[in-house]
């Protein structure tokens, strides 16, 4: 028999949708699934009509609830120091498409973290984020401690990570958890915006913009600031450049070749 696959993935217009799909375990996030979003990831990468990568949940309960507590429950110590989803979450962040993480439902633990590695985060009402590790006897541990307070500030990231409190869509959005926030039959609409606007930019500006700040945000403002300009170098010399700058001057939309 055909074993069960637990990620979907759909292309559409330069959207790659990857859907985790375990909805009997509200998406939790065991290692099939994430060899599974490893291999999409891997799919998604190569694809050259590939623009944007949407991850999101199926069945609209949950994003994901976290890392598979049954199979953590049977973890020694020094297996949690192999990359895992730790590893998984950071070829995410270092990935040259930009990633959007579409919350609907639980985004708990390794769930979470996973929003948070993404570029752009959007959320609907029923949104629930939260990093309840402490309740098990363990951390965060794919990032959660180092992404989000870097994402929400440390007194805030301290507050839901000591008190495991859990946050709707609404207030992720006040306290800058995600950038949007929308009714639930509004989230498709609001993906394909965010997505298109992202989309009409030049994909080498978006990949040295996306690097320069994922790299320069935990360095020395100097070493950070050399990075950009660097960045901006590379820019410089691409045609894409000469498009963009055309086309304004032309007043016409740009049409970049990624070159
Ligand atoms: N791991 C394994 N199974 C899970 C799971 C998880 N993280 N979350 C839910 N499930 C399973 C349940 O065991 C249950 O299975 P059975 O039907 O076989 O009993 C099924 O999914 C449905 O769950 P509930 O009945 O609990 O559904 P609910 O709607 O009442 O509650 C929930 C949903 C609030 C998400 C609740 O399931 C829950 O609290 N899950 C655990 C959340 C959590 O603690 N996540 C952190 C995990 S640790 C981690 O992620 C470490 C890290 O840093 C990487």
């Amino acid at each position: 028999m055909e074993p069960v696959s637990y990620v979907d993935v759909e292309i559409q217009q330069g959207i790659y949708f990857l859907t985790l799909n375990r909805i009997e375990a509200r998406n939790a996030l065991d290692a099939k699934m994430l060899a599974e979003i490893e291999g999409a990831l891997d799919e998604a990468e190569k694809n050259q009509d590939v623009k944007v990568i949407v991850v999101q949940g199926a069945g609209g309960k949950s994003f994901a609830a976290g890392a598979d507590i049954k199979q953590l429950q049977a973890r020694k110590p020094l297996e949690a120091l192999v990359p895992g989803m730790q590893g998984l979450y950071k070829k995410i962040e270092n990935c040259s498409k930009v990633t959007i993480a579409a919350v609907e439902g639980y985004a708990l633990g390794g769930g979470c973290e996973l929003a948070l590695a993404c570029d752009i985060r959007i959320a609907t009402k029923n949104a629930k984020f939260g990093l309840p590790e402490l309740n098990l006897g363990i951390i965060p541990g794919a990032g959660g401690t180092q992404r989000l307070s870097r994402i929400i500030g440390k007194g805030r990231a301290l507050d839901m990570i000591l008190t495991g409190k859990i946050i709707d869509g609404e207030e992720a959005e006040r306290i800058g958890l995600v950038s949007y926030y929308v009714e639930r039959d509004k989230l498709k609409e609001k993906i394909e915006e965010v997505a298109s606007q992202v989309m009409r930019k030049g994909p080498v500006a978006i990949q040295l913009a996306k690097h320069a700040v994922h790299k320069g945000y935990d360095l020395d403002m100097e070493t950070a600031l050399w990075i950009e300009k660097l960045s901006q170098a590379v820019a410089f010399g691409t045609e894409d450049k000469q498009e963009g700058t055309t086309a304004f001057i032309e007043k016409r939309q740009a049409e970049f070749q990624n070159k």
